[in-house]
């Protein structure tokens, strides 16, 4: 039977887990010379956790007791429950797709094809220059997957590309036509020079040049983009193989990588897919 005079709101569990304050068999230690059983001691004591009763005037000279605990009933109150528990934490899309971050390599080509059909046509990548920069700089090349937890006794599937950054270096501090261009002759020659410029890849750049960030479009607007622009940027500025990451974009996205740091410097020159574009840059020489 229970006994309803005793009960108490804050005993109720809470998520299924009971105040630490009131778990079975937990009690304060209290000071054995004051002659109180627990239950007696809440009565016993005012609001500002001193004891009514027995008051000792000589404090300063009184033997400890070596189970006494002394306990600031003040400074728990400043530390309740609700403040201790850990966190609840509503999953996300993204956690539902639990995802991995992985270079990009040859392999992925097929991939990223698909992938790319996020962009309107005249934007997209060809099948040939994701052959040409998955092979040349697979390092600079990041994708996002999904690979759904299986029971044990189904087979493990091929991890689903949901989205990639493809980059390339170049030596200008902004993306320009050349470095996005597919160099003529690059079956047959390491690097390309036209008109004093490199064309594609130029393996000495100190400018990291995004050519590509998409997300399959049933999977946008879940966080796989953002998210992969953070891992992307962390890993780069971790290994300090660049002094800067420059990409261009149209005006809608400036906001979206301005949140990443990177810093609108106006029109591009840039004439790939129609141009319009801004150049933005995040420049790690300045941190
Ligand atoms: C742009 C793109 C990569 C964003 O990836 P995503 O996974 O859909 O974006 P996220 O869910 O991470 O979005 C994060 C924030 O960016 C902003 N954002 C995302 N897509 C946007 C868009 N198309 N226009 C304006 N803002 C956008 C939103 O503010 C969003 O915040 P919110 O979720 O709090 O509203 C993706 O939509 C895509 O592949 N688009 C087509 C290809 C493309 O245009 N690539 C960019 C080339 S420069």
């Amino acid at each position: 039977m229970s006994d309803q005079s005793n009960y108490n709101p804050s005993d109720d569990p809470i998520n299924g887990l009971k105040p630490l304050s009131n778990g079975d068999g937990f009690s304060l230690p209290i000071a054995s010379h004051d002659g109180l059983r627990s239950h007696d001691f809440s009565e016993a004591i005012m609001a500002n956790g001193l004891p009514l009763e027995e008051t000792d005037e000589d404090d300063d000279d009184e033997e400890v007791d070596e189970d006494y605990v002394a306990v600031d009933h003040d400074d728990l109150n400043e530390y309740p429950y609700w403040l201790r528990r850990p966190p609840v934490r509503q999953r996300s899309k993204l956690d539902d797709l639990y995802p991995f971050v992985q270079v990009l390599t040859e392999s992925n080509v097929d991939d990223c094809v698909l992938v790319e059909e996020a962009f309107p046509e005249q934007e997209r990548c060809s099948r040939e220059k994701f052959i040409y920069r998955l092979g040349r700089c697979p390092e600079l090349c990041l994708g996002l997957f999904t690979l759904p937890i299986l029971s044990e006794d189904e087979p493990k599937p091929r991890p689903t590309l949901v989205g990639h950054i493809i980059a390339t270096r170049t030596a200008s501090p902004y993306v320009t036509d050349k470095a996005m261009e597919l160099p003529a002759d690059w079956q047959t020659n390491r690097s390309t020079m036209v008109d004093g410029e490199i064309v594609g890849h130029d393996e000495t750049g100190r400018s990291i040049a995004i050519h590509s960030l998409a997300v399959l479009r049933e999977h946008q607007g879940k966080h796989v983009g953002s998210t992969l622009m953070k891992a992307y940027i962390q890993r780069i500025r971790e290994a300090a193989i660049a002094d800067r990451i420059v990409i261009i974009a149209h005006d809608h996205l400036v906001p979206f990588y301005q949140s990443f740091g990177f810093e609108n410097r106006g029109p591009s020159k840039c004439q790939f897919g129609g141009g319009g574009w801004t150049d933005l840059v995040l420049e790690f020489s300045a941190e």
